[in-house]
Protein backbone atom coordinates (compact mmCIF):
# COMPACT_ATOMS: atom_id res chain seq x y z
CA UNK A 1 0.00 0.00 0.00
CA UNK A 2 0.98 3.50 -1.14
CA UNK A 3 0.22 6.69 0.68
CA UNK A 4 0.97 9.91 -1.01
CA UNK A 5 0.01 13.35 0.38
CA UNK A 6 -0.45 16.43 -1.20
CA UNK A 7 -2.52 19.58 -0.30
CA UNK A 8 -4.03 20.10 -3.72
CA UNK A 9 -4.86 16.43 -3.71
CA UNK A 10 -6.35 16.43 -0.60
CA UNK A 11 -8.36 19.01 -1.12
CA UNK A 12 -9.77 17.31 -4.00
CA UNK A 13 -10.30 14.41 -1.60
CA UNK A 14 -12.39 16.78 1.16
CA UNK A 15 -15.81 14.78 0.55
CA UNK A 16 -14.02 11.47 1.10
CA UNK A 17 -11.83 12.62 4.03
CA UNK A 18 -14.71 14.06 5.67
CA UNK A 19 -17.61 11.29 5.53
CA UNK A 20 -15.75 7.85 5.18
CA UNK A 21 -14.04 5.98 7.26
CA UNK A 22 -10.36 5.85 7.92
CA UNK A 23 -9.81 2.92 7.05
CA UNK A 24 -10.24 3.71 3.52
CA UNK A 25 -6.88 2.74 1.71
CA UNK A 26 -6.53 2.10 -2.31
CA UNK A 27 -7.99 6.02 -2.79
CA UNK A 28 -4.90 6.93 -0.60
CA UNK A 29 -2.89 5.21 -2.89
CA UNK A 30 -4.21 6.44 -5.95
CA UNK A 31 -6.00 9.76 -4.74
CA UNK A 32 -7.99 11.28 -7.84
CA UNK A 33 -11.80 10.62 -8.67
CA UNK A 34 -12.30 8.35 -10.84
CA UNK A 35 -15.18 9.03 -13.19
CA UNK A 36 -15.00 6.39 -15.94
CA UNK A 37 -13.23 3.27 -17.35
CA UNK A 38 -12.66 1.00 -20.71
CA UNK A 39 -10.74 -2.09 -21.30
CA UNK A 40 -7.48 -0.97 -20.00
CA UNK A 41 -7.90 2.45 -18.89
CA UNK A 42 -9.32 4.56 -16.56
CA UNK A 43 -10.50 8.28 -16.18
CA UNK A 44 -10.64 11.12 -13.33
CA UNK A 45 -12.45 14.27 -12.44
CA UNK A 46 -10.00 16.20 -14.47
CA UNK A 47 -10.02 14.02 -17.97
CA UNK A 48 -6.97 12.67 -17.16
CA UNK A 49 -6.21 8.78 -18.74
CA UNK A 50 -4.83 6.12 -16.57
CA UNK A 51 -3.62 2.53 -17.92
CA UNK A 52 -4.65 0.15 -15.10
CA UNK A 53 -1.80 -1.97 -14.19
CA UNK A 54 -4.13 -3.05 -11.10
CA UNK A 55 -7.22 -5.11 -12.69
CA UNK A 56 -9.67 -4.38 -9.76
CA UNK A 57 -7.35 -6.03 -7.17
CA UNK A 58 -7.38 -8.99 -9.79
CA UNK A 59 -11.19 -8.70 -10.54
CA UNK A 60 -10.76 -6.75 -13.62
CA UNK A 61 -9.20 -9.39 -15.87
CA UNK A 62 -11.37 -9.16 -18.49
CA UNK A 63 -11.24 -5.12 -18.60
CA UNK A 64 -13.16 -2.32 -17.26
CA UNK A 65 -17.05 -2.82 -18.89
CA UNK A 66 -15.63 -5.05 -21.62
CA UNK A 67 -18.21 -4.68 -24.44
CA UNK A 68 -19.41 -8.54 -24.57
CA UNK A 69 -20.13 -8.71 -20.54
CA UNK A 70 -21.15 -5.54 -21.23
CA UNK A 71 -23.99 -6.21 -23.74
CA UNK A 72 -25.29 -9.63 -22.22
CA UNK A 73 -25.62 -7.55 -18.97
CA UNK A 74 -27.73 -4.74 -20.55
CA UNK A 75 -29.91 -7.26 -22.19
CA UNK A 76 -30.15 -9.05 -19.64
CA UNK A 77 -31.19 -6.17 -16.72
CA UNK A 78 -33.40 -4.66 -20.05
CA UNK A 79 -35.62 -8.03 -19.82
CA UNK A 80 -36.44 -8.06 -16.32
CA UNK A 81 -34.37 -10.89 -15.59
CA UNK A 82 -33.67 -12.28 -11.80
CA UNK A 83 -31.22 -9.67 -10.08
CA UNK A 84 -31.21 -11.32 -6.69
CA UNK A 85 -31.99 -14.64 -5.81
CA UNK A 86 -30.63 -16.39 -2.43
CA UNK A 87 -29.85 -19.65 -3.88
CA UNK A 88 -32.93 -20.31 -5.74
CA UNK A 89 -32.95 -22.05 -8.73
CA UNK A 90 -32.61 -19.64 -11.84
CA UNK A 91 -32.17 -20.19 -15.58
CA UNK A 92 -28.95 -17.39 -15.37
CA UNK A 93 -27.80 -20.02 -12.67
CA UNK A 94 -28.58 -23.17 -14.84
CA UNK A 95 -27.09 -21.45 -17.63
CA UNK A 96 -23.75 -20.86 -15.65
CA UNK A 97 -23.30 -23.95 -13.98
CA UNK A 98 -23.43 -26.46 -17.21
CA UNK A 99 -21.32 -23.90 -19.39
CA UNK A 100 -18.84 -24.01 -15.97
CA UNK A 101 -19.09 -27.72 -16.44
CA UNK A 102 -18.51 -27.82 -20.00
CA UNK A 103 -16.15 -25.53 -21.02
CA UNK A 104 -13.86 -25.30 -17.42
CA UNK A 105 -14.19 -28.29 -15.83
CA UNK A 106 -14.98 -31.36 -18.26
CA UNK A 107 -11.69 -30.44 -20.68
CA UNK A 108 -9.90 -30.92 -17.43
CA UNK A 109 -11.26 -33.83 -16.23
CA UNK A 110 -12.25 -32.33 -13.22
CA UNK A 111 -14.98 -33.65 -11.30
CA UNK A 112 -16.44 -30.83 -8.65
CA UNK A 113 -19.47 -29.55 -6.90
CA UNK A 114 -19.95 -26.43 -7.30
CA UNK A 115 -20.95 -23.99 -4.07
CA UNK A 116 -21.81 -20.37 -4.20
CA UNK A 117 -21.01 -18.85 -0.60
CA UNK A 118 -21.05 -15.25 -0.05
CA UNK A 119 -19.68 -12.99 -2.94
CA UNK A 120 -16.54 -12.32 -2.06
CA UNK A 121 -13.02 -14.15 -1.88
CA UNK A 122 -12.99 -14.43 2.16
CA UNK A 123 -16.61 -15.93 1.46
CA UNK A 124 -15.12 -18.48 -0.19
CA UNK A 125 -12.16 -19.79 2.49
CA UNK A 126 -14.47 -19.62 4.91
CA UNK A 127 -16.48 -22.06 3.49
CA UNK A 128 -13.40 -24.48 1.94
CA UNK A 129 -12.09 -24.00 6.04
CA UNK A 130 -15.32 -25.23 7.60
CA UNK A 131 -15.96 -27.95 5.14
CA UNK A 132 -12.25 -29.58 5.74
CA UNK A 133 -12.96 -29.32 9.39
CA UNK A 134 -16.98 -30.94 9.03
CA UNK A 135 -15.23 -33.81 6.59
CA UNK A 136 -12.20 -34.58 9.18
CA UNK A 137 -13.24 -33.69 12.19
CA UNK A 138 -9.93 -31.41 12.80
CA UNK A 139 -9.62 -28.62 13.81
CA UNK A 140 -6.07 -27.38 12.58
CA UNK A 141 -5.57 -25.71 9.04
CA UNK A 142 -2.05 -25.51 7.77
CA UNK A 143 -1.09 -22.63 6.19
CA UNK A 144 1.71 -20.22 4.63
CA UNK A 145 4.35 -17.47 5.70
CA UNK A 146 3.35 -14.12 3.33
CA UNK A 147 -0.02 -16.02 2.67
CA UNK A 148 -3.13 -13.89 2.30
CA UNK A 149 -6.81 -15.25 2.30
CA UNK A 150 -9.04 -12.29 3.30
CA UNK A 151 -10.00 -10.07 5.87
CA UNK A 152 -12.69 -12.40 8.18
CA UNK A 153 -11.60 -14.13 10.95
CA UNK A 154 -10.63 -17.45 9.73
CA UNK A 155 -9.15 -16.35 6.93
CA UNK A 156 -6.82 -13.91 9.23
CA UNK A 157 -6.07 -16.91 11.00
CA UNK A 158 -4.47 -18.43 8.52
CA UNK A 159 -2.74 -15.81 6.79
CA UNK A 160 0.80 -14.08 7.34
CA UNK A 161 0.33 -10.41 7.38
CA UNK A 162 0.88 -9.10 10.92
CA UNK A 163 -0.44 -5.70 10.69
CA UNK A 164 -3.93 -7.40 9.26
CA UNK A 165 -4.32 -9.57 11.68
CA UNK A 166 -3.65 -8.06 14.58
CA UNK A 167 -6.47 -6.08 13.43
CA UNK A 168 -8.56 -9.17 14.44
CA UNK A 169 -8.83 -7.96 17.98
CA UNK A 170 -9.16 -11.78 19.20
CA UNK A 171 -6.85 -14.43 19.66
CA UNK A 172 -6.58 -16.32 16.05
CA UNK A 173 -6.71 -19.69 16.92
CA UNK A 174 -6.63 -23.25 15.62
CA UNK A 175 -3.80 -22.79 12.40
CA UNK A 176 -0.18 -22.79 11.84
CA UNK A 177 1.65 -21.43 9.63
CA UNK A 178 4.64 -23.33 7.96
CA UNK A 179 7.28 -21.93 5.75
CA UNK A 180 6.38 -21.40 2.04
CA UNK A 181 8.66 -22.72 -1.32
CA UNK A 182 12.00 -20.99 -0.99
CA UNK A 183 11.09 -19.02 2.29
CA UNK A 184 14.11 -19.99 3.71
CA UNK A 185 16.23 -20.38 0.44
CA UNK A 186 17.27 -22.90 -2.12
CA UNK A 187 18.89 -25.12 0.51
CA UNK A 188 15.82 -25.75 2.07
CA UNK A 189 13.17 -27.94 0.87
CA UNK A 190 10.30 -26.53 2.67
CA UNK A 191 7.84 -29.30 1.76
CA UNK A 192 10.18 -32.17 3.32
CA UNK A 193 10.33 -29.39 6.82
CA UNK A 194 6.82 -29.36 6.75
CA UNK A 195 6.31 -33.12 6.61
CA UNK A 196 9.17 -33.39 9.60
CA UNK A 197 6.65 -31.91 11.49
CA UNK A 198 3.81 -33.88 10.64
CA UNK A 199 5.53 -37.12 11.36
CA UNK A 200 6.99 -36.24 14.44
CA UNK A 201 5.06 -36.75 17.41
CA UNK A 202 7.40 -34.59 19.11
CA UNK A 203 7.02 -31.42 16.74
CA UNK A 204 3.47 -29.82 18.62
CA UNK A 205 1.97 -29.91 15.30
CA UNK A 206 -1.06 -32.10 15.29
CA UNK A 207 -2.65 -33.82 11.69
CA UNK A 208 -4.72 -30.95 10.08
CA UNK A 209 -8.03 -30.83 8.79
CA UNK A 210 -6.19 -29.05 5.39
CA UNK A 211 -3.59 -27.23 4.25
CA UNK A 212 -4.47 -24.29 2.40
CA UNK A 213 -2.27 -22.38 -0.18
CA UNK A 214 -1.67 -19.85 -3.10
CA UNK A 215 0.27 -21.25 -5.69
CA UNK A 216 1.95 -17.79 -6.69
CA UNK A 217 1.28 -15.34 -3.73
CA UNK A 218 0.02 -12.62 -4.95
CA UNK A 219 -0.27 -10.02 -2.03
CA UNK A 220 2.92 -11.31 0.05
CA UNK A 221 4.99 -10.33 -2.25
CA UNK A 222 4.63 -12.52 -5.40
CA UNK A 223 6.57 -15.62 -4.58
CA UNK A 224 5.85 -18.40 -7.29
CA UNK A 225 5.50 -22.00 -5.82
CA UNK A 226 7.42 -24.80 -7.69
CA UNK A 227 5.53 -27.14 -9.75
CA UNK A 228 8.14 -29.49 -7.42
CA UNK A 229 6.86 -28.28 -4.54
CA UNK A 230 2.93 -28.10 -5.21
CA UNK A 231 3.34 -31.84 -6.39
CA UNK A 232 4.80 -32.51 -2.87
CA UNK A 233 2.59 -30.75 -1.34
CA UNK A 234 -0.28 -32.88 -2.66
CA UNK A 235 1.72 -36.03 -2.16
CA UNK A 236 1.99 -35.32 1.27
CA UNK A 237 -1.61 -34.71 1.80
CA UNK A 238 -3.18 -37.55 0.13
CA UNK A 239 -0.56 -39.55 2.16
CA UNK A 240 -1.68 -38.49 5.67
CA UNK A 241 -5.45 -38.14 4.95
CA UNK A 242 -4.96 -34.25 4.83
CA UNK A 243 -7.13 -31.94 2.55
CA UNK A 244 -5.85 -29.56 0.20
CA UNK A 245 -7.21 -26.10 -0.56
CA UNK A 246 -6.13 -24.04 -3.55
CA UNK A 247 -6.91 -20.16 -2.74
CA UNK A 248 -7.23 -19.43 -6.66
CA UNK A 249 -9.01 -16.18 -5.68
CA UNK A 250 -6.28 -14.04 -7.09
CA UNK A 251 -4.24 -16.02 -9.56
CA UNK A 252 -7.10 -17.86 -11.19
CA UNK A 253 -9.11 -17.21 -13.64
CA UNK A 254 -6.46 -17.05 -16.36
CA UNK A 255 -3.58 -14.76 -14.52
CA UNK A 256 -0.81 -16.85 -14.48
CA UNK A 257 -1.85 -18.53 -18.51
CA UNK A 258 -4.03 -20.83 -17.62
CA UNK A 259 -7.95 -20.79 -16.23
CA UNK A 260 -6.69 -22.46 -12.95
CA UNK A 261 -3.08 -21.80 -11.84
CA UNK A 262 -2.57 -25.25 -10.69
CA UNK A 263 -2.89 -26.56 -14.07
CA UNK A 264 0.88 -26.80 -14.58
CA UNK A 265 1.41 -28.59 -11.68
CA UNK A 266 -1.22 -31.14 -12.23
CA UNK A 267 -2.77 -31.43 -8.96
CA UNK A 268 -5.90 -32.18 -8.31
CA UNK A 269 -6.81 -30.06 -4.77
CA UNK A 270 -9.68 -31.37 -2.94
CA UNK A 271 -11.15 -27.68 -2.69
CA UNK A 272 -10.89 -24.58 -4.56
CA UNK A 273 -11.70 -20.81 -3.65
CA UNK A 274 -12.61 -18.84 -6.67
CA UNK A 275 -13.91 -15.08 -7.11
CA UNK A 276 -12.24 -12.14 -8.01
CA UNK A 277 -12.67 -12.88 -12.03
CA UNK A 278 -15.00 -14.98 -12.08
CA UNK A 279 -18.06 -13.17 -12.76
CA UNK A 280 -15.55 -10.84 -15.41
CA UNK A 281 -18.02 -7.82 -15.08
CA UNK A 282 -16.04 -6.74 -11.48
CA UNK A 283 -19.47 -7.95 -10.15
CA UNK A 284 -19.73 -9.85 -6.87
CA UNK A 285 -19.41 -13.35 -7.02
CA UNK A 286 -17.34 -16.26 -5.79
CA UNK A 287 -17.07 -20.25 -5.85
CA UNK A 288 -15.94 -22.98 -4.01
CA UNK A 289 -15.32 -26.49 -5.80
CA UNK A 290 -15.32 -29.62 -3.91
CA UNK A 291 -14.50 -32.98 -4.80
CA UNK A 292 -18.37 -34.80 -4.75
CA UNK A 293 -17.32 -37.03 -1.98
CA UNK A 294 -16.43 -34.20 0.26
CA UNK A 295 -20.04 -32.41 -0.72
CA UNK A 296 -21.20 -33.11 3.21
CA UNK A 297 -23.05 -29.97 3.62
CA UNK A 298 -26.15 -29.99 5.48
CA UNK A 299 -28.90 -27.87 3.30
CA UNK A 300 -28.35 -24.34 4.54
CA UNK A 301 -25.14 -25.10 7.02
CA UNK A 302 -23.45 -22.09 5.18
CA UNK A 303 -26.08 -19.70 3.86
CA UNK A 304 -26.08 -15.89 2.43
CA UNK A 305 -28.37 -13.68 1.09
CA UNK A 306 -26.16 -12.29 -1.59
CA UNK A 307 -25.24 -15.65 -3.11
CA UNK A 308 -26.95 -15.83 -5.53
CA UNK A 309 -26.08 -12.58 -7.99
CA UNK A 310 -27.85 -13.38 -11.06
CA UNK A 311 -25.96 -10.38 -13.19
CA UNK A 312 -22.38 -12.07 -12.21
CA UNK A 313 -24.12 -15.23 -13.70
CA UNK A 314 -24.95 -13.97 -16.38
CA UNK A 315 -21.32 -12.42 -17.32
CA UNK A 316 -19.77 -14.97 -15.96
CA UNK A 317 -20.96 -17.50 -18.54
CA UNK A 318 -20.09 -14.64 -21.37
CA UNK A 319 -16.32 -15.11 -19.91
CA UNK A 320 -16.25 -19.07 -20.72
CA UNK A 321 -17.78 -18.66 -24.29
CA UNK A 322 -15.84 -15.32 -24.98
CA UNK A 323 -12.19 -16.33 -23.82
CA UNK A 324 -12.03 -20.16 -22.91
CA UNK A 325 -13.59 -22.37 -25.74
CA UNK A 326 -10.49 -22.82 -26.50
CA UNK A 327 -6.73 -22.01 -26.01
CA UNK A 328 -6.37 -19.10 -28.01
CA UNK A 329 -6.75 -16.52 -24.99
CA UNK A 330 -4.36 -18.73 -22.65
CA UNK A 331 -1.95 -18.44 -25.37
CA UNK A 332 -2.35 -14.78 -25.81
CA UNK A 333 -2.10 -14.47 -21.89
CA UNK A 334 1.29 -16.21 -21.87
CA UNK A 335 2.84 -14.65 -24.78
CA UNK A 336 2.18 -11.01 -22.85
CA UNK A 337 3.51 -12.75 -19.71
CA UNK A 338 6.83 -13.20 -21.84
CA UNK A 339 7.19 -9.72 -22.85
CA UNK A 340 6.48 -8.01 -19.51
CA UNK A 341 9.48 -10.76 -18.17
CA UNK A 342 11.57 -9.54 -20.57
CA UNK A 343 10.83 -5.65 -20.19
CA UNK A 344 11.25 -6.11 -16.17
CA UNK A 345 14.67 -8.32 -16.81
CA UNK A 346 15.83 -5.01 -19.02
CA UNK A 347 14.71 -3.11 -16.29
CA UNK A 348 16.47 -4.40 -13.33
CA UNK A 349 19.96 -5.21 -15.23
CA UNK A 350 19.67 -1.49 -16.28
CA UNK A 351 18.91 0.23 -13.32
CA UNK A 352 21.07 -2.18 -10.54
CA UNK A 353 20.45 0.52 -7.80
CA UNK A 354 17.04 -0.85 -7.54
CA UNK A 355 18.61 -4.15 -6.60
CA UNK A 356 15.68 -5.70 -8.10
CA UNK A 357 14.72 -9.18 -8.75
CA UNK A 358 11.67 -10.15 -11.06
CA UNK A 359 9.41 -12.31 -10.10
CA UNK A 360 5.83 -14.19 -11.21
CA UNK A 361 4.34 -15.58 -13.58
CA UNK A 362 2.27 -14.96 -16.87
CA UNK A 363 0.24 -11.54 -16.29
CA UNK A 364 0.98 -11.53 -12.73
CA UNK A 365 4.78 -10.43 -12.38
CA UNK A 366 7.00 -7.61 -10.58
CA UNK A 367 9.88 -6.34 -9.08
CA UNK A 368 11.25 -6.76 -5.86
CA UNK A 369 13.19 -3.92 -4.36
CA UNK A 370 15.83 -4.49 -2.02
CA UNK A 371 16.22 -0.66 -1.08
CA UNK A 372 13.46 0.45 1.77
CA UNK A 373 10.64 2.32 0.30
CA UNK A 374 11.80 2.01 -3.51
CA UNK A 375 9.08 0.10 -4.71
CA UNK A 376 6.41 2.54 -3.00
CA UNK A 377 8.09 5.44 -4.84
CA UNK A 378 7.37 3.88 -7.61
CA UNK A 379 4.48 3.59 -7.91
CA UNK A 380 3.38 6.76 -6.69
CA UNK A 381 5.40 8.44 -9.35
CA UNK A 382 3.78 6.06 -11.90
CA UNK A 383 0.64 6.80 -10.39
CA UNK A 384 1.55 10.91 -11.01
CA UNK A 385 2.83 10.14 -14.65
CA UNK A 386 -0.62 8.03 -15.68
CA UNK A 387 -0.35 4.34 -14.58
CA UNK A 388 -2.16 2.81 -11.90
CA UNK A 389 -0.11 0.50 -10.08
CA UNK A 390 0.35 -1.68 -6.45
CA UNK A 391 2.50 -2.55 -4.28
CA UNK A 392 3.16 -6.08 -3.09
CA UNK A 393 4.64 -7.57 -0.48
CA UNK A 394 4.96 -7.61 3.56
CA UNK A 395 7.02 -4.28 3.79
CA UNK A 396 5.58 -3.51 0.39
CA UNK A 397 8.65 -4.28 -1.45
CA UNK A 398 7.59 -5.35 -4.81
CA UNK A 399 5.96 -3.13 -7.62
CA UNK A 400 3.43 -5.22 -8.42
CA UNK A 401 1.93 -5.21 -12.42
CA UNK A 402 -1.26 -6.97 -12.85
CA UNK A 403 -2.84 -5.52 -15.75
CA UNK A 404 -5.94 -6.34 -17.14
CA UNK A 405 -5.23 -9.76 -19.53
CA UNK A 406 -7.38 -7.82 -22.42
CA UNK A 407 -4.54 -5.25 -22.63
CA UNK A 408 -3.53 -5.04 -26.36
CA UNK A 409 -0.12 -4.36 -27.11
CA UNK A 410 0.12 -0.82 -27.23
CA UNK A 411 -1.48 -0.89 -23.78
CA UNK A 412 0.86 -3.15 -22.22
CA UNK A 413 4.22 -1.25 -24.34
CA UNK A 414 2.59 2.65 -22.54
CA UNK A 415 2.54 1.09 -19.09
CA UNK A 416 6.05 -0.39 -19.11
CA UNK A 417 7.44 2.46 -20.83
CA UNK A 418 5.82 5.06 -17.83
CA UNK A 419 7.17 2.52 -15.57
CA UNK A 420 10.63 3.03 -16.94
CA UNK A 421 10.39 7.03 -16.83
CA UNK A 422 9.17 6.61 -13.69
CA UNK A 423 12.42 4.32 -12.53
CA UNK A 424 14.68 7.40 -14.44
CA UNK A 425 12.55 10.37 -13.13
CA UNK A 426 13.35 8.89 -9.38
CA UNK A 427 16.68 8.14 -9.80
CA UNK A 428 16.86 11.74 -11.32
CA UNK A 429 15.68 13.14 -8.10
CA UNK A 430 17.71 10.76 -5.83
CA UNK A 431 20.37 11.97 -8.20
CA UNK A 432 20.14 15.78 -7.13
CA UNK A 433 19.18 15.25 -3.80
CA UNK A 434 22.50 13.66 -3.17
C1 LIG B 1 -5.52 -15.06 -2.52
C2 LIG B 1 -6.66 -14.29 -1.95
N1 LIG B 1 -7.57 -14.93 -1.18
C3 LIG B 1 -8.62 -14.28 -0.64
C4 LIG B 1 -8.80 -12.93 -0.85
C5 LIG B 1 -9.97 -12.23 -0.23
O1 LIG B 1 -10.89 -11.85 -1.21
P1 LIG B 1 -11.99 -10.74 -0.84
O2 LIG B 1 -11.26 -9.45 -0.68
O3 LIG B 1 -12.91 -10.73 -2.04
O4 LIG B 1 -12.66 -11.19 0.39
C6 LIG B 1 -7.88 -12.22 -1.62
C7 LIG B 1 -8.01 -10.78 -1.84
O5 LIG B 1 -7.13 -10.06 -2.25
C8 LIG B 1 -6.79 -12.92 -2.19
O6 LIG B 1 -5.86 -12.30 -2.94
Amino acid sequence: MIFIKSSKQSGKMKVFDKLESRVRSYCRSFPTIFTKAKDYRLWDVDGKEYIDFFAGAGALNYGHNNPKLKEKLIDYIANDGITHGLDMATKAKEEFLKRFNEVILKPRKMDYKVMFPGPTGTNSVESALKLARKVTGRELVISFTNAFHGMTLGSLAISGNMFKRDGAGVPLNNSVSMPFDNYMGDDVDTAEYLERYLEDDGSGVAVPAAIILETLQAEGGINVASVEWLKKIEELCKRRGILLIVDDIQVGCGRTGTFFSFEPAGIKPDIICLSKSISGYGLPMALTLIKPELDKWEPGEHNGTFRGNNPAFITATETLASYWEDDTFERQVQQKGEKIRAYLEKLVKEHPELKGEVRGKGMMQGIACDVEGLAKEICSIAFKNGLIMETAGPNSEVVKLMPPLIIDDAGLEKGLAILEQSILSLKKRKEVVA
